[in-house]
């Protein structure tokens, strides 16, 4: 049984999970959907993508043939993570976005061997993941102690719990991708004043390769990242009690190589008029009109320099995996005179 303390909970002998989370998670809906969709143009942010099914639809584009992301961050962890270890020596590792945390099972392996003991505290905003992720971690590495934190990593780092000892953020998957210049800015300033000098931040970024490649890789043949895509209406049906049909509305994701981003959109098949009964309002969608529902940005090496140099950041280490696709970067807090 778990022992709750208001809003810390003791799941078992070494897995506890607290909510950093200073809103409430329909609260923060509500507004988002209210001033995304009765807007031009109409838009939604990607983190309401991730109930538990939308995790699970994730997880699965991970394996597509197509998504070559997530295999390749693996393959460039699983040869770096000792050398990230040993130069970090962290005490706590620190993931945001940390979804079923597939890939830091490379980093926890390398920590095995390490004397002191580890924490690993995995930050998200979908609990169902993070619980399930959090327990098959606890099963599969016997001496690992587990903080899990639900929240949201642009409004609750400040929030996070004390810990005392070096620690290594960890930020994979090229999630700061889904966030714009000036978000991805904003969070990484933030997360660099929460930085001690002993921290480090290991960031895991998709960089700009050949169209047709990032255009496979947003549009399966399995259709499993139109489903992803289509969930977020689901979402909002369940949580504001909506009325989007699932099926009226197309995926469409297209590389855009003057902003070099996958744009993520949903696309109404044929006019029709949809109500949101937790606001009271209905709206008009026209037959082609268009839900941007998510970015993907992609990056050059020295637009990867540009945005930690501006985040008072500076790179400690590169990896590259062989073909360039993807970038694993270690970096230290840096303080500008
Ligand atoms: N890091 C994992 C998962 C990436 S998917 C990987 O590399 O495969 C993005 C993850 O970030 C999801 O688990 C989602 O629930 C979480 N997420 C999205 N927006 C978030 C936010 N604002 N705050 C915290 N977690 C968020
Ligand atoms: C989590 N994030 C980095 C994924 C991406 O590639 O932008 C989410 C995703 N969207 C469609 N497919 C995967």
């Amino acid at each position: 049984m778990a022992l709750c303390c208001d809003d810390l909970e003791q799941i078992s002998e070494r897995l506890r999970c607290r909510t950093v989370a200073a809103s409430n998670a329909s609260d923060s809906l509500m507004e988002d959907a209210f001033s995304g969709l009765l807007s031009a143009p109409r838009s939604l942010p990607p983190k309401y993508f991730y109930d538990a099914l939308g995790s699970i639809l994730f997880d699965r584009i991970c394996d597509t043939p197509e998504y070559y992301l997530t295999r390749t961050e693996d393959a460039l962890l699983a040869k770096s993570a000792e050398a990230v270890i040993r130069n970090t020596r962290p005490t706590y590792i620190v993931e945001l976005g940390s979804g079923t945390a597939r890939k830091t099972r490379h980093l926890l392996t390398a920590c095995a061997s390490q004397e002191a003991p580890i924490v690993y505290a995995p930050l998200d905003v979908c609990r169902e993941v993070l619980l399930e992720s959090s327990e098959a971690l606890i099963r599969d590495y016997r001496w690992l102690h587990i903080t899990a934190l639900v929240g949201d990593y642009h409004s609750d780092l400040p929030r996070l719990p004390a810990m005392l000892g070096g620690r290594l953020f960890v930020f994979l998957g090229s999630t700061i991708g889904n966030l714009t210049e000036t978000e991805a800015l904003a969070f990484l300033r933030e997360l660099r004043s929460e930085m001690r000098t002993s921290d480090r931040l290991l960031l895991g970024i998709d960089r700009v390769k050949d169209a047709a490649v990032l255009h496979a890789a947003y549009n399966d043949c399995a259709g499993l990242t139109a489903e992803f895509n289509r969930n977020l209406l689901r979402v909002l049906n369940r949580e504001l009690a909506a009325d989007f049909k699932l099926d009226a509305y197309q995926h469409h994701a297209c590389y855009n190589p003057i902003a070099k981003r996958i744009e993520m959109y949903l696309i109404a098949k044929a006019p029709q008029r949809v109500t949101i009964a937790a606001f009271d309002r209905s709206f008009q969608m026209d037959e082609g009109e268009a839900i941007q529902t998510e970015i993907s940005r992609k990056f050059t090496y020295r637009a990867i320099e540009r945005l930690l140099f501006m985040s008072e950041l500076r790179i400690e280490q590169h990896f590259e995996a062989d073909n360039g696709y993807f970038s694993l970067i270690l970096a230290r807090p840096h303080t500008v005179v």
